[in-house]
């Protein structure tokens, strides 16, 4: 039986004092400093080597490396298919792929471009060169594309991400790329859609060859997205010339979770440690929720964490649905924080709609409560467009649900919205988090536009 930390405090308080306090049952008086290394302490067990849950945890995080993807067969198929040309030694394609956050995305790439660089040592006539960089960070084109020019310099050569314009940047680029001792130089930017409606790398990348840029190597472009408004959004010339070959991801399904996590689950635990039922139970959340293996990943990973830290012997169900709760609170706290307002006054106003049973409703009476709302808040209202991408954005992050009607010739088709979390879990998060939290306190009378 291992021991509390009641027991383990009470102990301490014990031995720290005299032997004669101790041998008396005299209760002991800690100085000041005593009682603050003490207090300092508490909690604190000795580190140990050695994990009853876990065989190798780092397989069920989100930096480990698959040796294949499961249920990918047709797209990677497809990704193959796309950079064909390459090996034929013609012009790349410049490939656009998107789908939902986990689906796979940027292991597929990985997986390609290890392929690639595998492949290409069979051909003497061939040299790819592959360039990958992740522009989460990056606000614009620009900053990508002084990301790029590091990529090819040394730390101490690098440039700054400020102070040079953006035409000295584009020309030190295309340098380097001229420089390249290759034949093929594929670049592939991750999570694009950072950039914004800036997208002009968009344009001049996959344009470099024929706009005279660079003569050599031959350039292709992927760009990476999980946001589907980005790509809806994309400049008509950026479409032209980025999406030569557009591959979708779609979300995984209950089956290819489990699939995905059996794989995993087996070489992350030991063996018995995880109930059979454990395994469909998370691949159906997970499914349900996003389709995104990197949710059913974690929620195993949680689960086992919160296995070892109670001292427990098994992942069990119950864990499972324990870490579900964890992790939704604290998506739902961490991404609601950074929503920006707009996105944060979309949320509010479902959020009253559907406590008033409004809720599945038409974009148009979203719309119409926004527009009160944004007032009530003192924020712009924006256009019922910029609203529509709200909600679109808002459904990819799972916070909100649409179901499509149809009506036939009459009625056309249109969508019903609706929280796609639990009431109070939004509630409670954008009281806590958002610039919206003083509205909670002024809405009990219905307000109409003529109160303005
Ligand atoms: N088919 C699969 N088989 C095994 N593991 C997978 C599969 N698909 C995704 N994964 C794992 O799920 C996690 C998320 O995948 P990945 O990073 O490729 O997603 P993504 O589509 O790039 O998401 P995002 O848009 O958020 O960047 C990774 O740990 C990856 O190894
Ligand atoms: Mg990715």
């Amino acid at each position: 039986m291992g021991v509390t930390r009641e027991m383990w405090c009470l102990s301490a308080l014990y031995s720290a004092g005299t032997h004669e306090a101790r041998e008396a049952h005299e209760p002991v008086v800690l100085s000041h400093m005593g009682f603050m290394r003490l207090v300092s302490q508490m909690g604190l067990s000795e580190f140990t080597r050695g994990d009853p849950i876990f065989a190798d945890e780092a397989v069920l995080r989100d930096t480990y490396r698959p040796d294949d993807l499961i249920g990918r067969d047709e797209e990677l198929a497809d990704y193959q298919d796309a950079i064909q040309p390459v090996f034929n030694n013609a012009p790349p394609l410049n490939v656009f792929l998107y789908g939902q956050t986990g689906v796979g995305k940027t292991a597929a790439t990985r997986l390609i471009l290890d392929r690639i660089e595998a492949d290409q040592a069979k051909f003497d006539d061939l040299q790819v060169h592959a360039v990958e960089v992740n522009c989460k960070s990056c606000r614009s084109s620009y900053q990508v594309a002084v990301d790029l020019v590091n990529q090819f310099r040394s730390k101490d050569e690098e440039i700054s991400s400020t102070g040079y314009p953006s035409g000295k940047v584009y020309s030190l680029l295309w340098e380097h790329l001229n420089a390249l001792d290759a034949t093929h130089c594929l670049i592939v930017l991750d999570e694009i859609d950072s950039i914004g409606s800036d997208d002009d790398i968009l344009y001049e990348l996959p344009r470099a060859n024929d706009n005279g840029h660079v003569d050599d190597p031959l350039i292709g472009v992927i760009g990476i997205s999980n946001d589907f408004t980005f790509r809806d959004n994309l400049s008509g010339r950026v479409k032209d010339s980025l999406c030569e070959e557009e591959l979708h991801f779609p979300p995984y399904d209950a089956e290819q979770l489990r699939l995905i996590l059996e794989h995993r689950v087996e070489q992350a635990f030991h063996d018995d440690v995880v109930d059979y039922e454990v395994i469909p139970l998370a691949a159906a959340f997970a499914a349900a929720e996003s389709g995104s293996a990197r949710q059913a990943l974690k929620l195993m990973y949680k689960a086992g964490k919160l296995a070892r830290k109670r001292g427990l012997e098994e992942v069990t169900e119950t864990l499972v649905r324990e870490a579900k709760s964890l992790i939704e609170e604290g998506r739902v706290k961490d991404e609601l924080e950074s929503l920006p307002t707009q996105s944060q006054l979309t949320l509010y106003t479902l959020l009253q709609l559907e406590a008033e049973g409004e809720t599945p409703c038409k974009r148009k009476q979203i719309y119409e409560r926004y527009r009160l709302i944004a007032k009530m808040a003192d924020a712009d209202i924006v256009t019922d467009r910029t609203i529509h991408d709200r909600l679109s954005h808002l459904r990819l992050k799972g916070f909100v649900e649409h179901d499509e009607r149809n009506e036939g010739k009459a009625g056309g088709s249109y969508y019903l919205y609706e929280l796609g979390l639990q009431r109070d879990v939004v509630e409670d998060a954008l009281r806590e988090n958002s610039r919206v939290s003083e509205l909670f306190g002024e809405k009990e009378a219905e307000p109409t536009l003529d109160d303005f």
